[in-house]
């Protein structure tokens, strides 16, 4: 087998909350327990799961965001939560995040073309004539212009504000692209703009995505596979299709019993 592009083993975090007496121990919540999955290059992987489910747990985990309480997360080989530093900061460029709330996640000081180029920052290697070239390239792959850089975040829509936010992602040229919940933030017009975005970037550039949504047929529309997450665990795996047309477990059926039919 070749190897994964991502190979999540036996992961699990667990975060201690306040304390609420002084007789007795601070609690533990399980967010995430002994989850492994697999991504292969050019098979995007969607998670679904109802809130506090640990999808977004997962997400930072896999960005080496916050350090796991057990297992490994290895990216093209590379295990990210025990490289040094410098090896982290190199290994970034080829994973990239995209957030929910496209208000939140760009900074409004910030012209487009620096949000853009942000994470260019950890390839030294690339200096200012490219990073010019690639900040372009990156807004008109998301149907943007290049004269857009040199406005600010409030001078677009929602809708065009996470596209900005998916050329910052694509501007290192990752392999993989963790989106949690990229269109859920979106009117629902808007949201279908994105996805297909989304899907040409897929086609065009071979773009893997691990895509967190609670909103199953965009999952359906947009990932090869799926895992089904409750309570921090992988309840259901498989393809895509067999999973929503003949799920086995009894969650993922109530999950999509709760779809609303259009
Ligand atoms: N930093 C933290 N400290 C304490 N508990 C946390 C922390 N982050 C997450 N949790 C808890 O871990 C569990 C999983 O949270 P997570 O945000 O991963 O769920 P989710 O599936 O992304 O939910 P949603 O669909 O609402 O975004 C929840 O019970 C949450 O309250
Ligand atoms: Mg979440």
């Amino acid at each position: 087998m070749p190897m994964p592009l991502l190979d999540v083993a036996h992961l699990s975090q667990r975060y201690r909350l306040p304390r609420q007496s002084l007789w007795r121990p601070a609690e533990e919540v399980r967010a995430l327990d002994d989850v492994s999955l697999r991504i292969e290059a050019g098979r995007s992987l969607g998670v679904v799961g109802e809130s506090g489910s640990g999808k977004s747990t997962l997400a930072r985990l896999v960005m080496a965001l916050e350090r796991p309480t057990a297992g490994t997360v290895t990216l093209l080989g590379r295990d990210l939560h025990r490289l040094a530093p410098a090896e982290l900061r190199r290994a970034r460029r080829d994973i990239q995040m995209v957030f929910q709330d496209p208000y939140g996640s760009l900074d409004p000081r910030q012209t487009v073309g620096r949000i853009v180029a942000e994470p260019l920052s950890v390839m030294d290697e690339v200096g200012a004539d490219e990073r010019r070239a690639r900040v372009a390239q990156s807004l008109e792959a998301v149907g943007l212009r290049a004269g857009d850089m040199a406005k600010y975040p409030h001078e677009f829509s929602g809708g065009q504000r996470q596209r900005i936010a998916i050329a910052r992602a694509l501007v290192t040229r990752p392999q993989l692209i963790v989106a949690d919940e990229p269109v859920s933030a979106l009117d629902v017009s808007v949201q279908a703009q994105v996805l297909n975005l989304m899907r040409d970037l897929q086609r065009d550039f071979g773009v893997t995505y691990l895509f967190i949504s609670h909103d199953l047929a965009v999952v359906e529309y947009l990932c090869d596979e799926v895992v089904v997450m409750q309570h921090g665990r992988i309840v259901e795996r498989g393809d895509t299709a067999a999973v929503f047309h003949a799920p086995q477990a009894a969650y993922t059926r109530t999950l999509l019993a709760a779809v609303p039919t259009l």
